[in-house]
């Protein structure tokens, strides 16, 4: 019905930059280098390459292969098989709306930290913290930053599929692995370094509990942008050309290989001034104008030149957590892009307000026991993504036909694709069961207890309410 008109990304290259674009982001270089420092670094990564071989590489080809398959977004490619599964996809629309409810916050401060890496504010290394924590409570600039941040992705996901998202990822992406080695190599030329590159690879087990398991579960998730539609909006503007094991393969390495990155940028800096390294989410924002300050002279431009990087990372991810909610929009609800874009902006902005007041004037308002910006983050990454991506793995592994999946996974037997009956045993029994576990055993040791039932409730009311949507 929508094939006429329905837009595709122009080339393979664009299609991996822009895939790839939104699997590298804030989750890459300012999430996983601060859970690996809380988490006790090496058997954390350990953990978190496991779920990416076992787990993510399989969901994203599922995700691909859905949303190439139906040539829908999230919702309506579960609701093209049935009513009853419509609610798995609105899950992955309110998911978007939850990330980018705090996600535009930090995508704000990166952009102010590229300013502040020229005001010398950055240039005392014992102040450092000091400036970040009082910049992130401020009631009003982080505010002006989010709000810069979201209208530029505005402008980008009103242009559309591959004049925008597509043409922003081309030239952002490369740019951005550039820029990450350079800060790579400088941090491990600072004397003493040595004691960050052990902290990340020799996994010290000791420290390893139900929460790492959940953690590095929905850290995979989060940095591969699976569990909520995303990846099955990108795969339904793909031709029927490309190969899909493939470009899921090279979007994934490419995604580890950026967090990693990011990983020896940081520590062995880190290590080497003698901080904190269960820092949490300032950890970016901290050490990297340390590293920088120290240096003198050129020292601001390096630190500017990490943040422009965030900041490309970041921009990339949002466009596409914006895209999931206006493809939705677009294909159940007939709107066009442009009033879908806006729309959809606005309610963002407004959670985003609340997610960086509550850092600030307003941390004494909390709902089960969090502010704004822990509610949005707890709620998608330890709930919402990985309950997501075990619905994805049971719809494609017992609903969807294996001649189909097996069809789509191999452009109609053109390409080989030797791993099938692997990744189709793992679709179907292990991932399901693998998540049911590791979100059992971390769900209910949540410290947040009401939160982790309201989110339970909630998914449940939609499977209920939303068969309409
Ligand atoms: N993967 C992105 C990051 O690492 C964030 C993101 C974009 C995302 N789209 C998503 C996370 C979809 C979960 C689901 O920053």
């Amino acid at each position: 019905m929508e094939q006429g008109k329905r837009e595709n990304w122009g080339s393979r290259f664009g299609f991996i930059m822009a895939a790839a674009g939104s699997a590298v982001g804030l989750g890459n270089i300012w999430r996983f280098p601060y859970l690996t420092g809380q988490n006790g670094g090496g058997a954390f990564i350990v953990i978190y390459l496991g779920c990416i071989l076992f787990i993510g590489l399989s969901i994203m080809l599922a995700e691909f292969a859905v949303g190439r398959r139906s040539g829908l977004a999230a919702v309506g490619a579960y609701k093209s098989f049935s009513d009853r599964w419509t609610f798995a996809g609105v899950m992955g629309v309110l998911s978007a709306f939850f990330i980018m409810g705090f996600y535009p916050v930090v995508g704000g401060w990166s952009m102010a930290y590229i300013v502040k890496s020229f005001t010398g504010l950055l240039s005392v290394p014992e102040a450092i913290g000091d400036v970040f924590g009082g910049f992130i409570g401020n009631p009003v600039q982080p505010l002006i930053w989010m709000a810069i941040y979201l209208v530029i992705n505005v402008l980008i996901v009103a242009r559309g599929v591959s004049g925008g998202i597509e043409a922003a990822g081309k030239i952002l992406m490369p740019s951005l692995f550039v820029l990450l080695i350079l800060v790579a190599i400088k941090g491990l030329t600072i004397p003493g370094s040595s004691a960050g590159l052990a902290f990340l690879f020799k996994p010290d087990w000791s420290l390893v509990t139900g929460q790492t398991f959940l953690a590095a579960l929905g850290q995979a998730f989060f940095s591969l942008s699976l569990g909520m539609g995303c990846m099955i909006t990108y795969g339904s503007y793909l031709n029927k050309q490309e190969k899909l094991p493939s470009n899921a393969l090279i979007v994934v390495s490419m995604d580890t290989t950026v967090a990693l990155l990011a990983g020896v940028a940081m520590f062995p800096a880190l290590f080497a001034f003698g901080m904190e390294p269960a820092a949490g989410p300032g950890l970016v924002f901290v050490v990297i104008p340390q590293i920088f300050a120290q240096m003198g002279g050129i020292g601001p431009l390096f630190s500017a030149v990490f943040f422009v990087a965030l900041f490309i990372a970041a921009l990339t991810s949002s466009v596409s957590l914006l895209e999931v909610v206006v493809a939705y929009l677009m294909d159940q609800k007939k709107m066009q892009r442009k009033p879908a874009v806006y729309g959809t902006a606005v309610v963002m902005a407004v959670l985003c307000v609340l997610a960086s007041l509550s850092l600030g004037v307003m941390s004494g308002v909390t709902v089960f026991g969090v502010g704004a910006f822990d509610f949005f983050d707890i709620l998608t990454d330890k709930i919402f993504l990985a309950i997501g991506g075990m619905l994805l793995a049971i719809f494609t592994g017992w609903f969807m036909k294996k001649e189909d999946l097996k069809d789509e996974l191999t452009n109609g037997g053109v390409v080989q694709f030797g791993l099938f009956e692997v990744w189709y045993a793992l679709i179907k029994y292990i991932i399901p069961i693998l998540i049911g576990i590791v979100a059992f055993v971390g769900i209910t040791s949540i410290a947040q207890k009401g939160l982790m039932i309201f989110g339970l409730l909630l998914i449940v009311v939609l499977a209920i309410f939303s068969k309409k949507l």
